[in-house]
């Protein structure tokens, strides 16, 4: 008898930064599948606030106690990523109706490219589902108040950026 492959699943996005939303939906991800690689979206155009380096950083320590949870970066097509990972799923979050209609595209898309991967839709505890990284970064600089909306490590590294542009 052959031992079945493990299950990879991949959880594409830009983690600008991570939020409680996200680290719910990779805690639900990590124990359906074998093993879940966060990657991180290599975007050249968009200037992100956290660099590459600092948001592999961040999810990695937050994920430390997770065997299961590994982070990445990666560039060009999601499925051929995927695919080089022997990656049989994609994992995405959908927080509201307004999400669906973009995700939905992309999910067909995907398999149109790549009929083997799955993509597989999650939704997040209730309370995660009006949290995006852009409304976390815009409240945040305007003063509001963000905890429990991302990990402590988040909220501290964003007032340590915050410290620095004021100097
Ligand atoms: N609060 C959340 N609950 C569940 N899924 C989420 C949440 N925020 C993001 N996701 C999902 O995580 C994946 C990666 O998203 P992404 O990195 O774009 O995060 P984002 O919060 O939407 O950031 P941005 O505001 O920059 O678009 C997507 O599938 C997205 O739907
Ligand atoms: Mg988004």
């Amino acid at each position: 008898m052959t031992t079945p492959k493990p299950r990879v699943a991949i959880y594409p996005g830009s983690f600008d930064p991570l939020t409680s939303g996200h680290v719910d939906i990779i805690e639900r991800g990590s124990r359906i599948f074998d093993q879940i690689i966060v990657s991180i979206l290599s975007n050249v155009e968009k200037t992100p606030l956290f660099s590459e380096k600092e948001r592999i950083e961040i999810i990695r320590d937050v994920f430390k106690g997770r065997g299961n949870v590994q982070v990445e970066t990666f560039h060009g097509l999601l499925v051929d990523y995927a695919q080089q990972k022997q990656a049989s799923v994609i994992v995405r979050g959908l927080r509201a109706v307004s999400d669906f209609e973009y995700e939905f595209q992309m999910a067909l898309m995907n398999r149109h490219l790549a009929p083997g991967i799955e993509t597989v839709f999650m939704m997040p505890a209730e309370q995660y589902t009006y949290i995006s990284s852009r409304l976390i970064k815009e409240v945040f600089m305007l003063g509001g108040e963000i905890t429990g909306l991302v990990p402590p490590l988040v909220e501290q590294k964003l007032r340590a950026k915050q410290k620095a542009k004021k100097k």
